[in-house]
């Protein structure tokens, strides 16, 4: 009998797995737990979603299960695979198939097969185990629990990264997250993947979606320094991460509240970033952090309140989160101090409110109320009168 532990037992005999299990049996398919979840029972982690496999019919078999969880199914059929989400959990569910992968970089095609070939297909052998439900037995014919045991990341076969190069950035993150050696042979071959041309024929997309889960990471400095110690940017962009961009990364990471997205695009803006799939906020975003330097200085130098606001006005908070931890204190304070008021400080004056008044031009409003702001930010402003009073000064300015 194999060794089974505590928390695999404890969750073999869960009501969601008992359903599962019973309508596996209904149709007589083998069903499976596997990859991520089931290695980190192994490792004594904690576990986020379930993954399971099933040798039969998908369809058929996540229809009846979400039917008796009481929970809502999604079909992905050119994957096989199925998502049930329900009260607090989510099943992803994939049928037992192989791989195969035409093109370098692309993704597979697949067709259902038996286990063998599931675990074959898989990107490392502590993602490759599988644990029978059914039969209450592991099935690990790559040795998965026992590179567990010590620490080791090891592919499957040679071609493993040129197949899919998003395995490059994901067994460094699987070796910094969990602690582990990547084995001998797996390191020679990230390496010379990362050399040879195979990089850079995977899509910004892929490549983006990898950083994400990078910077999500507990330990994503390491991360991004291996990255860029293995010359990954410079496979992908053309250049590795400055040197100075990577000291002021360590400095975020002391850094408290800073937002995963904001950290990856202050270091996406020292690359030419058009491969991959920004939206208009998130190119605005590394825009606003090349001109950090120049920001640094003028932040610096001023004082006055409205000043300050000026400056940082079109910046994101999440951005400012970011920029406040590369800065000096003073300037953090200032930045702090913006934060903070420009939320509580308003103008009591409003559009409608110099429409009732008849005042003309309209189209003048917006700047007209933000010159108001500003005397109120300098503490020039203070009640509506005074408010009003100004406004009459600027009237006249205007003509
Ligand atoms: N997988 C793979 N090659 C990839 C991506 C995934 O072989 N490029 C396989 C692995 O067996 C992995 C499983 O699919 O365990 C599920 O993938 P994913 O959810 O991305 O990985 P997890 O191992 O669950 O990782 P994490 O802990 O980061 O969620």
């Amino acid at each position: 009998m194999e060794e089974v532990t505590l928390e695999l037992s404890s969750l073999l005999f869960s009501p969601l797995i008992n359903k599962a299990k019973e309508v596996a049996a209904r149709f007589n398919f083998p069903l499976y737990l596997v990859g991520g979840p089931l290695r980190d029972i192994l490792l004594k982690r904690e576990v986020k979603d379930i993954d399971l496999v099933i040798d039969g019919d998908i369809f058929l078999f996540a229809k009846e299960l979400a039917k008796s969880l009481n929970g809502k199914v999604v079909f992905y059929p050119q994957f096989l695979t199925a998502k049930i989400e329900g009260e607090g959990m989510v099943i992803d569910l994939a049928r037992t198939r192989s791989e195969i992968y035409e093109r370098p970089a692309q993704l597979p095609k697949v067709s259902p097969a038996r286990i063998e070939d599931d675990l074959r297909r898989r990107d490392f052998t502590i993602n490759a185990i599988a644990y029978d439900l059914r039969k209450r037995e592991f099935f690990d014919p790559f040795n998965g629990k026992e590179d567990l045991k010590r620490g080791m990341i090891r592919v499957l076969h040679p071609r493993s990264f040129i197949d899919d190069p998003t395995r490059i950035l994901r067994g460094i993150r699987f070796a910094k997250r969990f602690g582990f050696r990547m084995e001998k042979d797996t390191r020679r071959w990230l390496e010379e993947a990362i050399k040879s041309s195979y990089l850079s024929l995977l899509s910004g997309e892929r490549f983006l979606q990898e950083l994400r889960l990078v910077m999500k990471e507990k330990n994503w400095l390491a991360m991004i320094k291996e990255i860029n110690r293995l010359g990954i940017f410079k496979a992908y962009f053309g250049k590795n991460l400055p040197r100075r961009i990577v000291k002021s990364l360590s400095r975020i990471r002391k850094g408290r509240d800073v937002n995963p997205d904001s950290s990856l695009f202050y270091l996406l803006a020292s690359f030419p970033t058009a491969k991959l799939p920004l939206n208009r906020e998130e190119k605005r975003e590394i825009i606003s952090f090349q001109k950090i330097p120049l920001l640094k200085k003028r932040l610096a130098r001023i004082k006055r309140p409205s000043t300050i606001y000026q400056l940082l006005k079109d910046l994101s908070t999440s951005a400012l989160g970011l920029i406040k931890e590369l800065v000096s204190k003073e300037s953090r304070k200032k930045i702090e101090e913006f934060l903070k008021r420009s939320k509580e400080v308003k103008t009591i004056l409003t559009g409608k409110e110099l429409k009732k008044l008849g005042i003309k031009p309209e189209v003048k409003y917006g700047e007209f109320l933000t010159k108001i702001l500003y005397q109120r930010l300098d503490g020039k402003i203070k009640t509506k009168e005074e408010e009003l009073g100004y406004l009459r000064k600027l009237l006249k300015r205007y003509g």
